[in-house]
Parts: structure tokens; sequence; C-alpha cells
């Protein structure tokens, strides 16, 4: 037997053996998962970690990730028909004192700033009439704060209206259907602007409480991405046809509850799509990446990116000019039928 044949037993044992750990299930077999199933406490540390942060931040520094939930909670409060004259009584204070410590620290962007204060501006006009000490008491603070001058227009909620000029739906069919995984690459670099452009788009993609509790990292030049790829289980073959990665990285730090835990590979995964088909649209390729977790992969791309405890990857995306000679697979799609039900399973009502 060679080296590969000795790899095909071992794997065909392994695979035997959890199979027949998952087959008999049972209250044992769901002890012992427990314990062994080391991933979990992985991402156990990883959620603990990230509580920690959230809360480490809360007296010395702003909270940044609860100020951007809090005030989207404003935002829906102000849109509620009919509006209510006393509202959000249990964190305006809260919100108001983020702000100050988020302001005094430098750590909002204008977009944010501007963002909180027109959103505050309007909640207190419209608890104006409202009897309630806290939020007189949080009025006064905030009139306290200094308005910042940022050249952004008015961002406090707005009304709908129709959709006008929007991309046909023919134009976003074509857009999906041209988009293919592509795993071989020209070096070619990709312009930054490009690379931005499509980061803006992602931007616009919804994020649970408007948190965005993620951030990329790009590798731009052949030699990083090549690095950063090969650290990926399924780029084998192929890591060097790679010209550039994005890291898609979630931040645990957003969230006081292991209850949300998941919303980082949630939002990211939202983002990652309008990032993929935004770069489709200027012309790059691109490829999703698994990121399973496995211990020593974990541990070396946090030693690359120099990731903290609570930040964890959600998954890595190549993208570059497609080398057009390279093949791609098919890829076959399923009807439409075959994911799609329409109301309740019938006797359920
Ligand atoms: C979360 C995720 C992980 C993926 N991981 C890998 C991977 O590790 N290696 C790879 O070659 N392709 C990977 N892919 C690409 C899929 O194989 C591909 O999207 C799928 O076969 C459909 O083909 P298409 O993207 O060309 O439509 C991944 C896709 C997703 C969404």
């Amino acid at each position: 037997m060679d080296k590969k044949d000795v790899k095909v037993v071992l794997v065909t044992v392994k695979e035997a053996v959890r199979s027949t750990f998952f087959r008999r299930g049972g209250r044992l077999g769901r002890a012992m998962y427990r314990v062994l199933g080391t991933s979990h406490n992985r991402e156990m540390n990883a959620v603990f970690s990230g509580a920690a942060e959230f809360y480490r931040v809360d007296r010395s520094r702003g909270q940044r990730f609860a100020l951007r939930r809090h005030v989207h909670m404003l935002e829906k409060g102000l849109c509620m028909r009919p509006r209510r004259e006393t509202f959000a009584v249990d964190y305006i204070e809260t919100t108001v004192g983020d702000l100050r410590k988020c302001m005094a620290g430098n750590e909002l962007s204008d977009i944010e700033l501007k963002w909180c204060f027109d959103v505050l501006s309007a909640y207190f006009d419209a608890t104006s009439t409202s009897p309630n000490a806290r939020i007189r008491r949080a009025r006064d603070e905030f009139l306290g704060l200094a308005r910042p001058e940022v050249p952004i227009q008015e961002s406090a909620p707005y009304e709908v209206g129709t959709l006008q000029d929007v991309v046909s739906i023919k134009a976003l069919e074509a857009l999906a259907v041209s988009r293919t995984s592509v795993r071989s690459y020209h070096s070619k670099p990709v312009d930054r602007g490009a690379i931005d452009r499509a980061l803006i788009v992602a931007l616009e993609s919804p994020s649970a409480c408007n948190r965005v509790p993620w951030t990329m990292r790009i590798m731009d030049n052949p030699e990083d991405a090549r690095l950063v790829a090969g650290v990926a289980m399924g780029t084998a073959g192929y890591s060097e046809q790679v010209s550039n990665v994005a890291v898609l990285v979630g931040n645990l730090g957003a969230y006081s509850n292991e209850r949300d835990r998941h919303l980082i590979y949630i939002d990211g995964s939202l983002a990652a799509m309008s990032f993929i088909l935004a770069l489709q649209a200027q012309g790059v390729s691109s490829c999703c990446v698994n990121w399973p977790d496995i211990g020593t992969r974990e541990k070396k791309m946090a030693s690359l990116l120099g990731l903290e405890q609570h930040e964890r990857v959600v998954m890595l995306i190549l993208f570059g000019y497609a080398d057009e000679q390279g093949l791609t697979p098919y890829s076959g799609k399923l009807p439409v039928d075959a994911i799609r039900t329409f109301g309740l399973p019938s006797g359920r009502a």
C-alpha cells in the first residue's frame, strides 16, 4: 500500500466510526458528542470573548454596536404608525451616553455621526410632549453635545416612495446567470477603486439591527493572496492560481448575548453575495471558499491576519480576472419547485 492508499483506508475507517456514532444517537452518543465535539468549544470561546468585548468597552469607551442598534430601534419607533408620544424609555439615556463617549473617543465615521444626530434630533422632536423624566434628561444631555458639521445630507427616516430606475429583472437575471465560481485567475491586479466600489455595494446589504458585524480583509497582491488562500482546505490544487482574496471576518464583539451568535454568518453572507455580484458587474470573477472549523487552520489564519479571539472567519472569497482558457464546473442548479413551497403545510392553519 502506498501513502495514498493508507490515507483512503484511514478516511474510510474514520467515516465508518462517525456514521455509526451518529446513526445510533441516543443519550450516550449525545453526551460523548458534547465532550468530543471540540469545534463547538471553539465557537463557545469566541462567543464568550465577543460578549466580554461587548461589555469591556461599555464603561471606558462608547459601545458603538449598541449605539448603532439603538439608533436603528429609534428609527423604527419613528416610523411606527401611529407614532407614540413616549418610546425607547429603557435605552434612550444609554444611547445618548454611548454617542457622547463614542464622540469623545473619535470612534464614529462622519456617516455614522450624521445618522445618529439626525435620528436623535427627530426622536427628541417626536417626544417633545412626553412627560417622561428619562427622555427629558437624555434630551438635555443630547442638546449639550456639539453637533458635527459634516457634508452629508439628512439621514433620518424618509418616505420610501416608489421604485424608479432600479435595475431590470432581466439585467439582474443576466448578472446572476453570468456569475460562476472561477478558480483560475490572471495575475493582473484588480483596481482598488473597483474593489471599494464592490464593498460599497456590500455595505448596502441588510444587517440585523444595522450593526454591520463584519470586515473584509483584502489581499490584493498574489503573494499574500496565495498564502492566505492556501490556509483554507477548499483551495487544494489551485491555490497557486489565485490572485486576490477577501477574507470575510465576523465580529462577535457586536453582541452581548449568545442568542445572536449566528448573525455574523447571516449578515456576512448577505454582504458577500452583494460583493460578489458587484465584482461580477465590473468584470471581476470570484469563488467562495469554505472555512470549516478546524483548529490548526483557525490558529494559522488568526496569526496571519492578527485576529482577536472574538473575531471569526466566515469564508474566503477569491476574486480576479478569470483566465479565459480555464474550465469551470457547470454546477447544475435546482428547479424552483424543488426549493419553494407556498403557504403552510395542509392542516397547519
Ligand atoms: C460557503 C461556500 C463555500 C464554498 N467553498 C468552496 C471551496 O472550498 N472550494 C471551492 O472550490 N469552491 C467552493 N465553493 C463554490 C461552490 O462549489 C459553488 O458555488 C457551487 O458549486 C455552485 O457553483 P457556481 O458558484 O459556479 O454557481 C463554495 C461556495 C460557498 C457558497
